[in-house]
């Protein structure tokens, strides 16, 4: 299908997704913190958690055996290692996939009847350009909010492979022809996430078209760095992007919300 042609229908099932999912303010359990995910898209919350619990997680995170597992299903490519459903691997790690304030901002960001869709673990060990491509370019994950909780279990700096995001730019009628594009092209697999190879790059841009449209809307970026124990809560269809390791490690648990009809 081509894309243009598909622009109306589009908009229509925007619209009408948009009449079912709304934020409601009223329900969030932080105010401040709802506010300003709403205004900006991103939120960096330090001490989330105490030192002590994140201790803990991290240490179980080598015990478990999930590593081990994830190497020998080739979860681990290019110094990054992904582990789906990873709370099955770490009952300690409960207090945050569960974590009551989480769930009540996915529901009051997405709707009452928000889901949590995916539990990851992502450790980035190898110095160097190593990531996955897609994810060193600025790009949104769907055209429709994904409310998605970071939590750090190593200090992160600048040098540590932080999250960057594009504060505001999860809003504005700027997005429609690329938002139109995923809506025609992206494939999902059953697990909530890209199916395959041309999917993961479909909400990219170029350097120069990420900065260009940076410098038009005048988006200010944020640069997630954080102690151990830092979450950061974002909206997906904002523009962000990840870094490559220049020291050390990187370990971080991920909580993915989606509307629970998408
Ligand atoms: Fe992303």
């Amino acid at each position: 299908m081509l894309v243009w042609t598909a622009l109306p229908h589009f908009v229509w099932t925007k619209h009408r997704y948009f009449h079912q999912c709304q934020p409601d303010p009223l329900s969030a359990p932080d105010s401040a913190c709802f506010q300003q995910l709403l205004q900006d898209g991103v939120v960096v919350r330090e001490n989330f958690l105490p030192a002590k619990t994140v201790a803990a997680i991290r240490d179980e995170v080598q015990t478990s055996g999930m590593l081990e597992h994830a190497r020998s299903k080739s979860y681990h490519r290019d110094g990054v290692c992904i582990v789906e459903q990873a709370a099955q691997w770490l009952p300690t790690a409960q207090c945050f996939y569960q974590h009551p304030m989480i769930r009540q901002m996915a529901q009051a960001y997405l709707a009452q009847r928000a889901m949590q869709f995916r539990q990851i673990v992502n450790y980035k060990t190898q110095v160097g350009q190593s990531a996955q491509p897609f994810e060193l370019f600025f790009h949104f994950d769907d055209w429709k909010p994904r409310f998605k909780a970071f939590l750090y279990l190593t200090d992160v700096g600048e040098q540590e492979a932080p999250l960057v995001y594009l504060k505001g730019s999860h809003r504005g009628l700027w997005r429609l022809w690329k938002e139109t594009e995923l809506f025609c092209l992206y494939r999902q697999s059953a697990q909530g996430f890209a199916d395959n190879w041309e999917s993961l790059f479909l909400g990219c841009y170029f350097p120069h078209q990420a900065r260009r449209l940076q410098e038009l809307w005048g988006w200010q970026p944020q640069v997630c760095t954080g102690t151990a124990g830092t979450v950061i809560f974002f909206d997906g269809r904002g523009l962000h992007r990840g870094n490559w390791l220049q020291r050390n490690q990187r370990l971080l648990l991920g909580s993915l919300w989606k509307y629970e009809e998408d």
